[in-house]
């Protein structure tokens, strides 16, 4: 994975995209971040003493760009900056995605890419390094609380869309209605990965596991220092306590023990 770099960086586009979330690209002229690692982030003039941990949704060659949604003062700031002021940014963070595809059984079967909410960005960036592969060829369930505009342009932007592109909404305003796993089939993929909220990582981790098909999945927690040094971040793993930051973010669903 890449090195780790930290200093300002300059911003070259922040959109709003809904009333809570807006994507923000960063100059970056260093080697580009893995999908699934993430920066800890604010404002070049933060009240914030930390930054927030946000994963890489894309990577357009000179700016990684970001998907926020602003939950608190750290994120609020961020949306207010504007082309040419300047963010402080650390990473890339973590491990990737692509370190567990060969864990992945190559049995001619599709991989499942299965995201909630903006747990889609960190996968859409996956979906743009698979379709630069051969293979493996991978489908799309993104689950969302109701319709959204995230994953239409999102999906837009990729070289290769997927082979299946599959949207879920709770309230039935877009695509099936009901929750991702509810779509889900995991017996016809070689591997499951998924990043989302918590209780829809448990939900993904528990249907492969009844069907016996391998699941990666992004951990979310709270950070601190980002770079293993704080043990803030702890995941309960069958092999004891790891560290979200520097051991993940992304694990194999077999280890983590959900609370
Ligand atoms: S945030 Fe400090 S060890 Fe992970």
């Amino acid at each position: 994975m890449s090195g780790k770099q930290s200093g300002l960086y300059t911003v070259v586009a922040n959109k709003s995209i809904s009333d809570d979330t807006f994507r923000l690209a960063v100059a970056w002229e260093n080697a580009p971040p893995g999908a699934g690692q993430f920066f800890l982030i604010k404002s070049g003039r933060s009240s914030v003493i930390l930054g927030r941990p946000i994963s890489a949704a894309h990577y357009d060659g000179r700016a990684v760009h970001f998907l926020i949604m602003k939950i608190g003062t750290g994120t609020r700031e961020l949306a207010e900056t504007r082309e040419g002021e300047t963010v402080f940014m650390i990473g890339p963070l973590g491990n990737g995605w692509s370190d567990f595809l060969p864990e992945a059984p190559q049995n001619g079967k599709p991989i499942a890419l299965v995201s909630g909410g903006l747990g889609c960005a960190p996968l859409l960036y996956f979906a743009e390094e698979l379709a630069a592969r051969a293979s493996p060829s991978f489908h799309f369930y993104a689950g969302f609380s109701t319709a959204s505009p995230w994953l239409t342009g999102m999906t837009a932007s990729l070289p290769v869309p997927p082979q299946k592109l599959i949207v879920t909404t709770d309230d039935g305003s877009d695509g099936e209605k009901g929750v991702v796993t509810d779509a889900l089939d995991a017996r016809a993929y070689a591997a499951v990965f998924s990043c989302g909220a918590t209780a829809m990582l448990k939900a993904v981790a528990a249907v492969c596991a009844k069907a016996g098909i391998p699941c990666f999945i992004s951990v979310e927690n709270h950070m601190a220092c980002g770079v293993g040094a704080c043990l803030g971040c702890a995941v309960k793993t069958a092999s004891g306590n790891k560290r979200c930051c520097a051991d993940g973010p992304v694990f194999n669903a077999r280890e983590v023990i959900f609370a």
